[in-house]
């Protein structure tokens, strides 16, 4: 490498006084840049001299444009974000927000986890994640089961924690209760702390349950509450992070939203602000809204196939329409992940609480339930009672780019296999430990190629790019649950809406 990469790279500083001006540098190693506002920030306030400036002006060496101009509010700025669960949401947006320039204390009671993320090994799989995880420098990224350490040492603390399903469809609001009161806790020695919520938590929930429990844990209300919903998909979780459609602000105050405009300042997008509520409801409409368009497309494309029609070249035309849109209208065997089942479930059931009837959300839920059999239907169709039958089931992630199985559709397609006795050969090049803790006892492959040599039936339900291979399927019958082959290839393919 040459000296010239390795040159540190100087900011001037240009400070306002009552009295005059003062000037200093601040240099930062290659990389670093991004962390000059933590750096000036630290300067400002040990520099007693520097005390009541009027503003500040930060110019990148050799050029004459201010790239900051700051003002006395900037001493208070919230520079340094913890973030509680170290899940999806949570480890996405403590490595993204450092990778923006933010010091970022991650905590989470998985002694193991912690210890990895330190070590900056990815506890889950994610496209750029270890890469990114492996770049963030020790200084202004680490990870603690200390929730005090965590929260004494931040000027804001985002609760990313779990919100799973209950049996019935309603939030499991257990962890997030908890992490609530165990803020509250800290903030007996802490006041004027910000807390923004990120877990998806139905409307309400931050205002009378989140906030009314660190309250009662802390002893008084002297902190702040917000709620920013997250929109990443996983598979593209850092891209979606980084690069935001819009970022959606619930606050009590107008000076929550500057503090957390602050803390994303380097996003260029939208920030829509609005009340608490409103910002939990955006998240939920805006999932159920994508569910909908899935069972939607999959309704008319079980239409479709009734008829012989391509439901893909229908939606290609519909979609050219911009108030309908192409995206999440692909038709096939249905939604998963851990997102837009628990959040369709959550709406129902909200809807039977308040007494207010939801039968379109509860028609989406139905189509999806069934979607995913109608696989297994064909497959039996094609060739005889599945009893007996060696069936192999490409893909077992709810999609691709993820490892993760939550509510995948393969696992209803694997569990009706069974029921029906038949042998499930599964593959998928991710997944597969997750998966067999689910069901440890059928055969699990690392090569698609050798399930399907030994099936007598291929369900293509996850369309891994890999397995978007003509050559792979030649004189096996695929049964295709998600556009695996663009075109039908002969007599041995049935597309499930096509
Ligand atoms: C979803 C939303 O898309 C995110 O905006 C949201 O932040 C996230 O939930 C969340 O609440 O955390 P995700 O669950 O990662 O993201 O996945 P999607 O890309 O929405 O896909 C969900 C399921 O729908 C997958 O099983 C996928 O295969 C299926 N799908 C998606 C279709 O069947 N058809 C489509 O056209 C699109």
């Amino acid at each position: 490498m040459s000296s010239q990469v390795n040159k540190s790279v100087v900011f001037n500083i240009d400070v306002s006084m009552q009295d005059g001006k003062r000037q200093f540098k601040i240099a930062c190693k290659p990389g670093e840049e991004r962390y000059l506002l933590i750096k000036l920030q630290d300067k400002l306030k040990q520099d007693k001299s520097l005390l009541n400036y009027k503003s500040v002006r930060v110019y990148k060496q050799g050029s004459n444009k201010p790239c900051y101009t700051l003002s006395p509010k900037f001493l208070t700025a919230p520079l340094t974000i913890s973030v509680i669960g170290t899940g999806y949401v949570g480890l996405i947006t403590g490595v993204g927000l450092c990778h923006r320039g933010r010091r970022v204390i991650c905590m989470d009671i998985d002694k193991e986890k912690v210890a990895r993320i330190n070590r900056r090994e990815a506890p889950i799989y994610e496209e750029g994640l270890q890469e990114m995880l492996i770049s963030l420098p020790e200084e202004y990224f680490s990870c603690t089961t200390d929730l005090k350490h965590a929260i004494m040492n931040s000027d804001a603390t985002f609760i990313a924690v779990g919100t799973p399903p209950k049996e019935s469809g309603e939030q499991d609001l257990s962890y997030i209760k908890q992490a609530a009161r165990d803020i509250g806790n800290v903030l007996k020695h802490k006041k004027g702390h910000l807390v923004v919520v990120k877990s998806t938590v139905v409307p309400g929930t931050t205002q009378k349950v989140i906030k009314k429990l660190i309250a009662e844990s802390a002893g008084h209300s002297d902190f702040r509450i917000a709620m920013v919903p997250e929109f990443l998909r996983e598979g593209l979780a850092l891209q979606d992070f980084l690069n935001p459609f819009r970022i959606v602000v619930g606050v009590e105050c107008d000076e929550d939203f500057d503090a957390i405009k602050f803390i994303y300042k380097e996003f260029k997008t939208i920030f829509f602000k609005t009340t608490i509520p409103t910002a939990e409801m955006i998240k939920y409409t805006s999932n159920a809204i994508l569910a909908t368009k899935i069972s939607f497309a999959n309704e008319i494309g079980n239409l479709c196939k009734g008829l012989g029609v391509d439901v893909y070249e229908v939606m290609d035309a519909v979609g050219l329409d911009k108030r309908i849109s192409r995206k999440h209208l692909n038709a096939g065997r249905g939604f998963g992940g851990s997102c837009l089942p628990k959040d369709v479930k959550a709406l129902i059931h909200l809807g039977k609480r308040i007494k207010v009837p939801t039968p379109l959300l509860s028609a989406v839920w139905e189509v999806n339930e069934t979607q995913p059999l109608r696989l297994v239907e064909l497959a039996e169709k094609r060739v005889g009672l599945l009893k007996g039958k060696s069936v192999a089931v490409l893909g077992l992630a709810f999609k691709p780019g993820t490892d993760d199985i939550r509510e995948s559709p393969a696992i209803i397609v694997i569990r009706e296999l069974l029921r029906r006795g038949a042998e499930v050969l599964a593959y998928d090049p991710i997944a597969i430990d997750n998966m067999a803790r689910v069901f440890p006892k059928i055969k699990y492959f690392k090569d698609p190629k050798e399930a399907i040599a030994q099936a007598d039936v291929v369900i293509g339900v996850t369309e891994w790019p890999e397995l978007k291979n003509e050559e792979l399927y030649k004189d096996k019958v695929l049964i295709d649950g998600m556009k695996f082959l663009e075109k039908k290839t002969g007599k041995n393919y049935e597309g499930i809406c096509w």
